[in-house]
């Protein structure tokens, strides 16, 4: 009988606010998150889905927790994992913030030509105790920086794909990814929906944890 996992899965871009009406942020969508929840759904395992600001919607039998800034994403994380648990880290989390945000709209005269930002927490390499997943959106260098975010952040397998591809990454129904492993090795997928996808990492995630 198949082992029932449980699943946490972060989606979606964060947001960074300069004032309470400006922020930095990037073009995620979501969608390939909410299709490994999904996935992960439908194959009969306990799925929470800590998701950034996107419009769509929850998948069914999914535990959704709304978060905005990418620290507000990563103590859900840390409240949501569960020891043994299988944590997929889709999201395009803002690498920083500014450094400060100001209580009110700032006026176009008061607003510097320079933002000071600083880092924000690695969700990912942070998260101890669980089988890890990881995502890289590369532009160049694909495989390289894939395999060295896998060391580095100890996982067990890193999605790998190409954003500047039509047809993968941000936005797109469909993707083109690779599948890179800590020992090395590689497995190309062709291209075929998020959801198609998402049942692919889901079966991975299974045979690992199996
Ligand atoms: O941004 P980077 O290319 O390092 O992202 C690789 C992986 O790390 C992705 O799975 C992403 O969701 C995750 N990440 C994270 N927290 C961050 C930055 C990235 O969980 N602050």
């Amino acid at each position: 009988m198949k082992k029932r996992l449980h699943f946490v899965i972060t989606a979606g871009p964060t947001r960074e606010f300069i004032d309470p009406v400006r922020f930095l942020s990037n073009p995620s969508t979501g969608k390939m998150g909410f299709a490994v929840a999904c996935a992960a759904a439908r194959s009969g395992h306990d799925v929470t889905l800590v998701a950034g600001p996107v419009a769509l919607k929850t998948p069914r039998g999914v535990k959704r927790v709304d978060v905005v800034s990418a620290r507000e994403m990563f103590a859900a994380v840390m409240e949501a994992v569960t020891p043994g648990c299988v944590f997929v880290a889709t999201a395009a989390v803002a690498d920083w913030r500014p450094a400060e945000c100001a209580g009110k709209k700032l006026k176009k005269t008061e607003m510097s030509d320079v933002i000071k930002l600083v880092r924000n927490p690695d969700i990912l390499k942070s998260v101890g105790g669980c089988v890890k997943i990881g995502f890289a959106a590369e532009t160049n260098d694909v495989l390289k920086e894939a395999s060295r975010k896998c060391r580095e952040k100890s996982l067990a397998m890193i999605v790998a794909n190409d954003v500047t591809e039509k047809g993968a990454g941000f936005g797109s129904d469909t993707n083109r990814v690779v599948f890179v492993y800590p020992d090395g090795r590689k497995e190309p997928l062709k291209k075929m929906s998020k959801l198609a996808v998402a049942g692919r990492i889901v079966r991975e995630c299974e045979n690992i944890c199996s």
